[in-house]
């Protein structure tokens, strides 16, 4: 009988806060949101992306929902249980069904273990007997890697070798979400496909759910159902990835896509520049917190902050959504200057 079926991931306002200071015993202490309550949820085997500047919160979302962050309000309930208030020992399980590839291929492998050793970490871990030597096979098969590879140290292996083994780090166990942190970053182009169509294919041969954060958008464009678009710790846009790029609602999201590299010439001049400066957390503009750099702002956009907006399938949280192809107004603060 066909049931209703579960979320693999929901979340709901969810908010991390850092303490920081005070430096050198001056000073207070203060609490900055690198993630400033947001909401989303993800179907088994579906993909959603993050995008969004250096600094936005897409880290510290990911680490929020793999536990390795502590939130400080919201709900994280991952296939129908609440996880974000679970001890150590209640969340151990769940790791099993939930694993993440860090940021920074390399570096995020000990680099005084083999291949063999890494890829099957996980189940020494969680104290999980298997025959090794054919649980690295079979790891090493599912993503392309050979045997040759398990006597090597992570700074013997390339870069894409080293993103494979990541992805076998993470496909083992056999979870059902995996959170790809910068999947495709410092690779070569060619590498870049090579990385992403693994994923895609694992995905779908293990029925994987996935977020992936990037700031490449050609790569969300290429494997993410949904996506989100966040800004000093909130999602300005969330929605279908095709209806995003098709048409950027909010002005922050159509300066990303913009920036993105555009094979077109003709489209390329189109690029809509942003004033550089992003917004310190601990002084968060009043009112939309983007006004400080948004070429659409109007005079009293820093007088409320914007309810979200629904845009087709989307939430935008732009008090003037933008209608499609909508250019900047020409006396925008981001035009060139004049000669
Ligand atoms: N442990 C921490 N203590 C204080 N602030 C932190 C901490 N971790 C992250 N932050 C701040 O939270 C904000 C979000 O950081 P985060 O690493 O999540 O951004 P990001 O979107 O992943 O950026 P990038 O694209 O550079 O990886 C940043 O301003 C960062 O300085
Ligand atoms: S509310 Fe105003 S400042 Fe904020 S994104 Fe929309 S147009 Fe720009
Ligand atoms: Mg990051």
């Amino acid at each position: 009988m066909p049931g209703i079926m579960t979320k693999i991931l929901e979340v709901e306002d969810l908010e991390v806060a850092f303490r920081i200071g005070p430096a050198f015993g001056i000073g207070q202490r203060k609490e900055l949101l690198g993630v400033a309550g947001v909401g989303f949820d993800l179907d088994p085997g579906k993909t959603f992306a993050l995008v969004g500047e250096s600094g936005s919160g897409k880290t510290t979302l990911a680490r929020a929902v793999n536990g390795l962050q502590a939130i400080s309000a919201g709900r994280i309930v991952f296939d129908g249980q609440r996880i974000d208030d679970l001890d150590a020992r209640r969340m151990k399980p769940l790791r099993l069904r939930m694993s993440m590839m860090f940021q920074d291929p390399v570096g995020s492998l000990s680099p005084r273990m083999k291949v063999g050793d890494l890829v099957t970490e996980a189940y020494r871990i969680h104290g999980i007997d298997v025959d090794f030597r054919a649980e690295t096979e079979r790891l090493l098969s599912l993503v392309g890697l050979s045997m040759d590879v398990t006597d090597r140290f992570p700074h013997q292996l390339s870069g894409g070798q080293a993103r494979r083994v990541g992805v076998a780090r993470a496909i083992a166990l056999n979870p059902e979400l995996i959170i790809a942190d910068e999947p495709t970053a410092g690779l070569d182009v060619s590498i870049q496909g090579e990385v992403l169509n693994l994923l895609n294919d694992l995905r779908e041969r293990l029925g994987l759910a996935m977020i992936i954060i990037t700031h490449n958008l050609h790569v969300v464009r290429h494997v993410a159902d949904r996506m989100a678009v966040m800004y000093l710790g909130r999602f300005v846009e969330i929605g279908p990835t095709d209806e995003i790029f098709s048409a950027p609602a909010h002005p922050y999201t159509a300066a990303l896509l913009s920036a993105n590299p555009e094979p077109d010439p003709d489209r390329a001049k189109d690029r809509i520049a942003l004033p550089a400066e992003v917004p310190s957390l601990l002084h968060r503009p009043e009112g939309c917190e983007f006004h400080t750099r948004c070429p659409w702002a109007r005079q009293d956009c820093g007088d409320e902050i914007p309810e979200a907006v629904i845009v087709g399938q989307r939430r935008v949280a732009c008090r003037f959504p933008l209608e499609r192809g909508e250019r900047p107004p020409a006396d925008s603060p981001t035009d060139p200057p004049t000669k």
